[in-house]
């Protein structure tokens, strides 16, 4: 008998800049999964509300999430600290993270046909977007590795950007995305810990596909 293809689920939790984007998108491509950077979601609400304070309210904020598309999530303009600073501000709203629950609950369960399932990054996606993922990970990375991450590449689009204002705005956002009451970010029980502050992405990759393929094998 022809043995159906099992429908993966792959679910993310980090803390900004640990690695988790970059690893994700590599453990997509490799097994074909449908990719979600939910961060994105939140940089592109906080992206709309710093370009037009005047209209941003709920009723133009449904409207704007009914057109979200996954390809206009790579638009450059939502990678600046100035955007991710809003994020981590707008995300803490009930009624932001409600309208953009089902977005990212429809990508994890209904991907496009041609994927052999979804992997989704973020910082609730472990328990409360995915609570039944086939694979769960936290990434982490101590916070100097993780500014100086971020400072390399925020340096591509701003050459004036200062290491020491990324990271305190890595630890202004840690201390939000952690302690916040709605949706905060943390590492469930059942979530496999991998802390990147030595590890190049290669070796990123390799570990959390050495622990995805023991577990599909048996
Ligand atoms: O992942 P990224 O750094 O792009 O996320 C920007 C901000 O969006 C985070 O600091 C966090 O406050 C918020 N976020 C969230 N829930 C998610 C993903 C991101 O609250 N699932």
């Amino acid at each position: 008998m022809k043995k159906t293809k099992k429908f993966l689920k792959i679910a993310i939790d980090s803390p900004a800049a640990a690695g988790a984007g970059t690893l994700a998108k590599s453990i997509s491509k490799h097994y074909n999964l449908y990719y979600l950077d939910t961060g994105k979601i939140y940089r592109m609400i906080a992206y709309l509300k710093i370009k037009f304070p005047k209209k941003f309210n709920q009723n133009f904020l449904k409207k704007k999430i009914s057109l979200i598309k996954v390809k206009n999530l790579s638009n450059k303009n939502l990678l600046s600290d100035e955007v991710g600073t809003e994020a981590s501000i707008i995300s803490k709203n009930k009624n932001i993270r409600k309208l953009v629950h089902s977005f990212q609950v429809n990508c994890a369960y209904n991907p496009p046909k041609n994927f052999n399932g979804s992997c989704l990054d973020g910082r609730d996606i472990t328990y409360k977007i995915v609570p039944d993922a086939d694979f769960k990970f936290f990434i982490t990375a101590n916070l100097k590795t993780r500014a100086h991450r971020r400072y390399k590449e925020l340096k591509k689009i701003n050459k004036k950007i200062l290491y020491k204002n990324v990271l305190k705005s890595i630890k202004k956002r840690d201390k939000s995305d952690f302690n916040r009451k709605i949706s905060p970010l943390k590492k469930t029980k059942d979530s496999v810990l991998l802390n990147t502050t030595k590890l190049n992405k290669r070796a990123c990759f390799l570990k959390i596909k050495k622990i995805i393929d023991r577990k599909l094998k048996t």
